[in-house]
């Protein structure tokens, strides 16, 4: 493995009850309080009454930006830089998934800064500063909960693009309340499934040697949500399904898994550039890509890799079998997975036909001529993966 220095300063607050710890939390940092949120479904679930009562026991004065869209818009940062600016915010509260807590990141630097935050998140300028904010997770998937990433798409431009700005990124505190969680329904839940799949997936490519712990914690958490996941889609109100599931994601992408190494990321690359240029769920585009990622890039040099994923993962048998034909049985099994799931196979699940494929190939390689680590691509790669997916 190579060197390297861990630094993770998210307090995470897990399980039944947890957001009591809220009002402490926040009021060391201050009382005027902005809570972001999406499109209404902590208003049907009633955790954002549950919120406010709890904000109220800190006095503290609340300030609102509701309307958070899934794969979250640049315009909605800028809204609520401005509300920070002008109310002189102390605090954000993130209440929701990725997509409210990325927003949230984004208003947070750009509350400390004259910089557009479009500058900042396509890497033309820096941050080095932010708003101080905490998160009530309310489904999981991304893991931005615990990790100091966000994603944000401009929809001016068609551009979708993850960036980060550790440690200011990273949130002071998350709370993780399984039964936050109940109400996700069937389809975004499978999208987190394969999210956070895809998380491990994307750091168990890599090229560095020596990393039999890392490895074993890979594949033991997608042995472990592979158990549950399939289980959890028929019984949404279970609570430690739930919770297996919850934790999961949040070990899935907390920089944890890839200690001593840096894994691949290619596949969330192309998928960003899907859902740059057709606004679809982030885990169903990944279900879409993965497999197509690997049958892309595998080859004699890296098959060692595949073939230990399907055999320690996918239980492949290896008798009789070469090398190759142990690795196409792997991939080859996880589609099988995430088709037994509900989740969608081709880009035509999406209406996406071959019209945009040039136009998503030339978004996966606007901030940089290869991506990809595992192996490099370039944008001709691109167009080969989005032709076999669709
Ligand atoms: O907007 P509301 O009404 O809240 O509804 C949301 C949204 O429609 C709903 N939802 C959330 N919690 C719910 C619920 N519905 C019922 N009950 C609940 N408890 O679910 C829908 C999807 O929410 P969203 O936040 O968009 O989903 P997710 O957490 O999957 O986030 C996706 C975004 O995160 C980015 C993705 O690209 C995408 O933009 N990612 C962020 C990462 C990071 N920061 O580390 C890494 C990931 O790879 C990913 O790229
Ligand atoms: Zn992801």
């Amino acid at each position: 493995m190579n060197n390297f220095t861990y630094y993770n300063p998210t307090k995470l607050i897990f399980g039944k009850g947890q957001l009591d710890a809220l009002p402490e939390q926040v009021k060391q940092y201050g009382r005027k309080v902005l809570i972001v949120y999406g499109g209404g479904s902590i208003k049907r679930n009633g955790i954002y009454d549950q919120v406010i009562a709890k904000l109220a026991e800190m006095d503290a004065e609340v300030f609102e930006l509701s309307g958070v869209e899934p794969n979250p818009r640049i315009s909605t940062v800028r809204k609520g830089v401005e509300i920070c600016k002008n109310e002189g915010i102390e605090f954000i509260l993130a209440v929701g998934g990725g997509s409210t807590i990325d927003c949230t990141k984004a208003i947070a630097v750009g509350a400390k800064t004259d910089v557009d935050m479009w500058d900042i998140v396509t890497k033309k300028e820096s941050a080095n500063d932010a708003l101080p904010f905490g998160t009530v997770l309310t489904l999981s998937a991304t893991g931005s909960e615990m990790n100091s990433g966000s994603v944000i798409t401009n929809w001016e431009t068609n551009e979708k693009h993850g960036w980060g700005a550790a440690p200011y990124t990273y949130p002071k505190f998350s709370i993780l309340d399984p039964t936050n969680t109940f109400s996700v329904p069937k389809d975004q839940t499978i999208y987190g499934i394969v999210d956070m799949m895809s998380h491990v997936l994307e750091h168990y490519f890599h090229q560095t040697t020596n990393t039999p712990i890392q490895d074993r914690f890979c594949e033991s958490i997608l042995i472990t949500v592979m158990e549950n996941g399939p289980k959890l889609v028929e019984d949404l109100e279970n609570y430690e399904l739930r919770e297996t599931i919850m934790l999961a994601g949040t070990l899935a992408l907390n920089n944890m898994l890839n200690m001593g190494y840096q894994g691949d990321w290619a596949t969330h690359n192309l998928e960003h550039a899907v859902s740059a240029v057709h606004d679809i769920p982030h885990g169903g585009g990944l279900a879409i890509l993965f497999p197509n990622w690997m049958k892309h890039v595998l080859d004699e040099g890296n098959v060692s890799r595949f073939k230990q994923l399907a055999i320690r993962v996918f239980q492949v048998k290896e008798e009789g079998k070469t090398d190759m034909e142990i690795a196409l049985e792997g991939i080859d099994k996880l589609c099988e997975f995430w088709n037994s799931i509900g989740a969608p196979a081709k880009l035509a699940d999406y209406e996406i036909d071959e019209s945009t494929v040039e136009l998503m190939a030339e978004k996966t390689v606007v901030a940089r001529p290869e991506y990809g680590n595992f192996k490099k691509l370039t944008k001709e790669d691109s167009i080969a993966i989005f032709k076999a997916s669709l």
